[in-house]
């Protein structure tokens, strides 16, 4: 029988439980695991749970007890459970499945190569404790085996937790109070990502633009007391972005998710200046009623949300803006989401997340009288998805004929010889190619786009386009990928 060891990560849930499963699989690989896809494989399953939502925590329990002829199997398989739901539930999950080794919560994950070692040993442990320091984030670099789903591309976080406490969300509970890490970390941590090829970075956090908020808040009132140590280890978030841009190698940054109340000026301003920056962002709506939005505590109002919307756009022009929507929160009337349908027009998403509203004991919202029966948020629901397939489509079409830049992922899953990545303002764009090797995962490629559909866009790799079509131009693009969308349609593109 091999030696070695293998693990299985099964992550539910959002970018930074996806990110939190990439830091455990790394550590396993300091600590001599090596990764498998195949649950058979596994030695070492790890659930990584989200309870955002209760459909995604009843998803857990039902795959939990499954896991028991998995873990009979083969002696010194081991199964743990981390995330959301096991920062919640702690012991319980200990106490009602055997079968589960241990169990550790979001601010723990330093502690898995140990728990691993104990429960091989037979002990059986949670650890779900706060911890308020920055200790947490110290984390060792990329292992040489370590691969994410796309080359090229990493998550770094920037700040952790939430302090808003919107009515219908666990995350405050779950993921703890805010806390922003220093700003040399997050640059060492970008620099050498870029040494090892990384050229586009995704900023994480909660309230990803709140980075820093509190560190500031405090240094001034050292200073403002004359105290010995008054220096900030943050910056603000807008100085973050630029200094990360100027980290040589990085060509696209992004950042998600953004809180509407944190849009300052200076993040204005870089979406018109910082290059590198993405021409993309995912800001949360949530509703579009102000009456709504004031039972969630989301603290704006529909005029605010439009007013930042319209700020981004005078600071550049093409922007592309998706946001997350919940249906059927209490008390919500047709007239309430009639004003959802019209901030959505007004502010043209390209794209939704939209949900149910999932009552979360523990939250404000969860005692809130005035359900909306099932039936109805359902249909609301569906006219929101049906209005939304229409403006991306429109939003899609309006971009036929450009060229833009793909980060290639591989290839698409329609088949073929198509390749699949996406354009910097965060669209799937598939491209045929004539010779995979071409654009090999992770090369950022000049593509011509031809046709819209409501998923995606669909393009030809300029390289293999014609000489005369659509021009030397867009070639010259392959040598300044650097350079935004924009640009690149001004050189070469094909008006539409
Ligand atoms: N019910 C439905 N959707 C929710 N979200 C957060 N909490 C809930 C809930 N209780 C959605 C919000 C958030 C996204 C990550 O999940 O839209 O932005
Ligand atoms: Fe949840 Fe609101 Fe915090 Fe976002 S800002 S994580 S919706 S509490």
């Amino acid at each position: 029988m091999s030696t070695v060891r293998r693990v299985l990560l099964r992550t539910y849930g959002c970018q930074m439980n996806v990110h939190d499963s990439e830091k455990i699989t790394n550590l396993l690989q300091h600590h001599g695991y090596q990764t498998t896809a195949e649950l058979e494989d596994a030695d070492l399953l790890i659930i990584n749970t989200c309870s955002i939502r209760e459909k995604a925590e009843n998803q857990l329990y039902s795959d939990i007890g499954r896991l028991r002829a998995w873990k009979q199997q083969r002696p010194g398989r081991l199964l743990a459970v981390g995330g959301c739901v096991a920062q919640q539930e702690g012991d319980t999950v200990l106490k009602r499945f055997g079968h589960v080794d241990f169990v550790f919560g979001t601010h723990n994950l330093r502690l898995v190569p140990s728990m691993v070692a104990a429960a091989l040993q037979g002990e059986r442990e949670t650890r779900i404790d706060e911890n308020g320091s920055l200790d947490r984030f110290d984390l060792p670099e990329r292992h040489p085996e370590f691969k994410t789903r796309t080359p090229g591309r990493a998550f770094v976080t920037v700040m952790e937790g939430c302090d808003m406490f919107c009515s219908f969300c666990i995350v405050p509970t779950t993921r703890g109070r805010e806390i922003s890490r220093q700003a040399s970390a997050i640059l060492s941590e970008v620099e050498a990502l870029a040494a090892r090829g990384v050229r586009e970075v995704t900023l994480l956090g909660q309230t990803v633009n709140a980075y820093g908020r509190h560190d500031l808040r405090r240094a001034e009132s050292r200073k403002a007391r004359g105290a010995a140590h008054d220096e900030a280890e943050t910056v603000a978030f807008a100085e973050l972005l630029g200094r990360i841009g100027a980290i040589p190698g990085i060509e696209r940054i992004r950042y998600t998710s953004p809180h509407p109340i944190f849009f300052d000026q200076a993040l204005i301003r870089a979406h018109g200046e910082l290059e590198s920056l993405c021409p993309h962002v995912h800001l949360p709506l949530q509703s579009g009623s102000d009456a709504v939005l004031e039972r969630m505590r989301r603290r704006y109002g529909r005029g605010e949300f439009l007013a930042i919307v319209e700020a981004l756009r005078a600071s550049r022009s093409d922007i592309a803006i998706s946001t997350d929507l919940i249906v059927g929160f209490p008390g919500e009337t047709d007239a309430d989401f009639r004003d959802t349908l019209g901030v959505m027009r007004e502010a043209a998403f390209v794209d939704s997340y939209a949900f149910k509203y999932s009552p979360r004991p523990g939250t404000a919202a969860a005692d809130f009288a005035d359900v909306v029966p099932g039936d109805v948020a359902q249909a609301r629901l569906e006219q929101l998805q049906s209005l939304q397939r229409t403006l991306t489509l429109e939003a899609h079409r309006a971009r036929v004929g450009e060229s833009t830049q793909v980060l290639v992922e591989g290839a698409s899953r329609r088949g073929g010889r198509q390749l699949t990545g996406r354009d910097p303002y965060h669209r799937v764009v598939n491209f045929e190619v004539a010779d995979a090797t071409l654009a090999p995962p992770g090369s950022l490629q000049p593509v011509k786009l031809l046709e819209a559909t409501p998923h995606s866009l669909i393009g030809l790799l300029a390289l293999d386009v014609s000489d005369d079509e659509p021009g030397p131009d867009v070639r010259r693009s392959v040598k300044t990928s650097g350079g935004r969308a924009d640009e690149l349609i001004r050189i070469g593109g094909v008006p539409s």
